[in-house]
């Protein structure tokens, strides 16, 4: 059965959201904490050591109960079931929806056609292990019969990007093997990453669902024409190089052997791949230990959403909030902070998440929707961005919801550092709602022995206050909880594009600068 079918705006909750926005649009956040003493902890949400707190948003409790309503309106519930269990959500691919098969720990079956899947979910995850271990502890030796020292991970978009962000998100958790990524076609990218490799001891994986990314396998030809230039033979192929794909056929007439592929399957998308083999880099950087554990936590966050009344859910209701950011306040984009360095890769790994997914503009009839969908995501690492965009978040004319992601531990110990870190995380959340009166930035200058500085400056020195954001605070960055935060996100994503209506698992949109580029090329 297809996902139901139901513009938005026509659902009554739309209509009531509609006369709540007018009501409440100018609410400052100031008086809804005053006038409710357990805003907090009402607002607070929990999934084991990750807290959400969503207090900082423009939202009464009755706002929230009809975003609820809504979430029901258009049979969210049954999305979700139907997404886990195999159905064809992905009705213009005519695909199941299935990442969440690649981190079920619960045992179960799930099937597509018929077909329970786990057991080659099992098998590849088990190649992965016996694979990882094998370059980790030295014995698969390179064509000359030296053991590995560098492992290349070669493709783009969802073959690149969340390897990439789990690998650098997780570092202080690799082992000896160095890790490099190649995406771009750029050739200076591809050389700049080999110029200093030994093709002895590197390790190619290419990555590549389809197997025909004009990106990929350009990377892939060089890097082999590059190998073979160094003295190594065809048959040597065998030692230094391994592929991710759907495409076994392709991948064994690029050379690379059949024993040498590991399989993944056209019910995982690109963007929610980092799960599967495409994760294969992950498990080789941090062991496969660690890559099982962050599998572990996407699948708690699985767990969690599936089971979770929509007002105790985490993914539901951030979904529900930015929303009402996008639709009724005509917001345009999304912040996203984590306060620490490793998260560095986050953002863009979660534009391709958000926007190739819910970047669309035609409901799931087929006719041009009327309303907003996807949002922009940007963002980058506190503090750094407080020296750099928060300007614009705090006294800027654009409402720029944020996501602020914290660790109440650092990995290292450091208790300095980290609580001027944290100080800013709460520091930021706080200035944003809070801002500053005429009247505070008056007695702070008159304090200050600025009193002719007053009339001058006074009006700059203002902050309106009344920025809505989510604070998102973990204990300690592990796999595991990377493997929940990531999870949310996806989750998150899912939501946004049942309510609005839109198939969220296509990418069309990326078709037509692929098409033109081959007629320039
Ligand atoms: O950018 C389009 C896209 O299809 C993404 O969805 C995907 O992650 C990426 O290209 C790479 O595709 P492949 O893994 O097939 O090379």
């Amino acid at each position: 059965m297809p996902l139901k079918n139901q513009n938005p705006t026509q659902t009554e909750a739309w209509k009531k959201l509609q006369n709540k926005y007018q009501e409440i649009k100018d609410i400052e956040l100031k008086s809804l904490f005053l006038n409710d003493s357990d805003r907090k902890e009402k607002y607070t949400l929990k999934l084991n050591d990750f807290t959400v707190d969503f207090s900082k948003n423009r939202l009464t409790d009755e706002v929230l109960v009809t975003l609820f309503e809504l979430a029901n309106e258009v049979d969210l519930k049954d999305a979700i079931e139907k997404m886990f269990s195999g159905d064809i959500i992905n009705e213009t691919e005519n695909r199941a929806v299935l990442h969440t098969a690649l981190r079920n720990k619960s045992g179960n079956k799930v099937l597509v056609g018929g077909k329970n899947i786990m057991g080659a979910v099992d098998q590849t995850l088990q190649k992965i292990k016996g694979f990882s271990e094998q370059i980790i502890s030295g014995k698969h030796k390179g064509y000359t019969g030296k053991a590995i020292t560098d492992v290349v991970n070669i493709g783009i978009g969802g073959s690149d990007l969340g390897p990439r962000m789990v690998v650098d998100a997780l570092q202080y958790y690799k082992n000896h093997l160095h890790t490099h990524f190649i995406s771009n076609v750029d050739g200076d990218h591809v050389f700049e990453t080999i110029k200093n490799l030994n093709p002895e001891t590197t390790l190619f994986v290419i990555v590549s669902k389809t197997f025909t990314t004009q990106e990929t396998l350009t990377n892939a030809e060089t890097v082999k024409k590059w190998f073979l230039s160094k003295g190594a033979t065809q048959e040597d192929i065998q030692y230094n190089f391994v592929a991710v794909s759907t495409n076994l056929a392709s991948v064994i007439n690029f050379g690379i052997a059949a024993d040498n592929i590991f399989t993944m399957w056209d019910w995982v998308g690109g963007r929610y791949s980092l799960w599967s083999a495409v994760g294969l880099s992950i498990s080789l950087a941090l062991g496969f230990e660690h890559f099982n554990e962050l599998l572990t936590g996407a699948y708690e966050m699985d767990t969690h959403f599936k089971t979770a009344d929509f007002d105790k859910n985490i993914p539901v209701t951030l979904a529900l909030i930015s929303i009402w950011y996008n639709n009724f306040f005509e917001t345009e984009s999304e912040v996203v902070i984590p306060f620490s360095q490793y998260l560095t890769q986050l953002v863009p790994y979660l534009q391709q998440l958000s926007m190739e997914s819910n970047g669309k503009s035609v409901d799931r009839d087929g006719n041009k929707v009327n309303y907003q969908t996807g949002n922009v995501i940007w963002g980058n690492t506190g503090t750094n961005v407080q020296h750099a965009f928060m300007q614009l978040i705090h006294q800027g004319t654009k409402i720029v919801p944020v996501d602020f992601i914290g660790f109440s531990e650092s990995l290292y110990g450091n208790t300095d550092h980290h609580n001027k870190l944290m100080a800013n995380f709460y520091a930021q959340a706080e200035a944003l709602y809070l801002g500053k009166t005429k009247e505070e930035v008056h007695l702070e200058l008159k304090t200050a022995n600025q009193q002719d500085k007053i009339q001058q400056l006074l009006l700059f020195k203002v902050f309106e206050g009344n920025k809505p954001s989510n604070s998102l605070l973990m204990n300690k960055l592990t796999p595991k909880n990377l493997g929940i935060l990531i999870a949310m996100y996806e989750h998150k994503t899912f939501v946004q594009g049942h309510i609005w209506n839109i198939y969220s698992f296509d990418q069309f949109g990326v078709e037509l600068g692929k098409e033109l580029a081959k007629k320039y090329l």
